[in-house]
């Protein structure tokens, strides 16, 4: 999907519908959390967290006093809802993630948003987009619908992953710290299993 009318996509669902009901929506994204403290990151450590949407992440590190969070999404009307919560204690940034140049961070963090693409070019850009962006000894937190999850994901293809082909996507710049499956209920009950990985980024030559 082209860049506009991806955005067009997004920007759609996140104008139309509330948010709360939206399948990936967590009142408290713990996994995610759980996985930043394993990270032990500290509380002026730079955070990115990319395809955003209107997530609650946002609001649990400023309640945990990470001053530096940047948040970036290809839809504007999916920050806007985040902006009215949190206002300027982070930073936006609309933007197709293949396209950033934000500058270091220690964590990078995407729930649901490399499993969208599907093109092994698309792919190969995002891992190299990912690594530019972690300092050496960095870390990166993606999630994908896990191997027995579903083939959809807001009406778009998605491609599963276990723990091993999602870290081997960002191999060699990064290694696997630790994984897990998460079992994510949605809003009308059905279940979702998601793979998480926690990456390393490695020194750099
Ligand atoms: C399934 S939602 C997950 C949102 C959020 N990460 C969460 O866990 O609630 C996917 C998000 O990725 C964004 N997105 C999709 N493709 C993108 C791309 N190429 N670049 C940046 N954001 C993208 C969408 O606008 C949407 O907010």
């Amino acid at each position: 999907m082209a860049s506009t009318s991806a955005a067009e996509h997004w920007d759609g669902i996140y104008g139309s519908k509330d948010a709360s009901t939206l399948s990936w929506y967590q009142d408290v994204p713990a996994t995610s959390l759980h996985l930043i403290s394993a990270a032990g990151l500290g509380p002026d450590d730079r955070v990115i967290d990319v395809g955003a949407g209107a997530s609650a992440l946002a609001d649990s590190l400023v309640r945990l006093g990470y001053s530096s969070v940047v948040l970036t999404d290809i839809s504007s009307a999916a920050l806007a809802l985040t902006r009215q919560r949190v206002a300027d204690a982070v930073d936006y940034v609309v933007s197709n993630v293949l396209d950033l140049d934000l500058g270091p961070a220690v964590m990078w963090h995407d729930r649901a948003v490399f499993h969208f693409l599907a093109d092994p070019a698309d792919q190969l850009r995002y891992a190299a987009v990912m690594a530019r962006h972690v300092s050496s000894g960095g870390y990166a937190i993606v999630a994908t619908f896990a191997l027995d999850g579903g083939e959809m994901c807001s009406g778009l293809p998605v491609t599963r992953y276990s723990p091993e082909a999602l870290a081997e996507s960002f191999e060699p710049e990064f290694s696997l710290v630790e994984s897990c499956r998460e079992e994510h209920t949605t809003p009308n009950g059905s279940i979702q299993p998601f793979t998480f990985v926690l990456l390393q980024r490695n020194s750099q030559p």
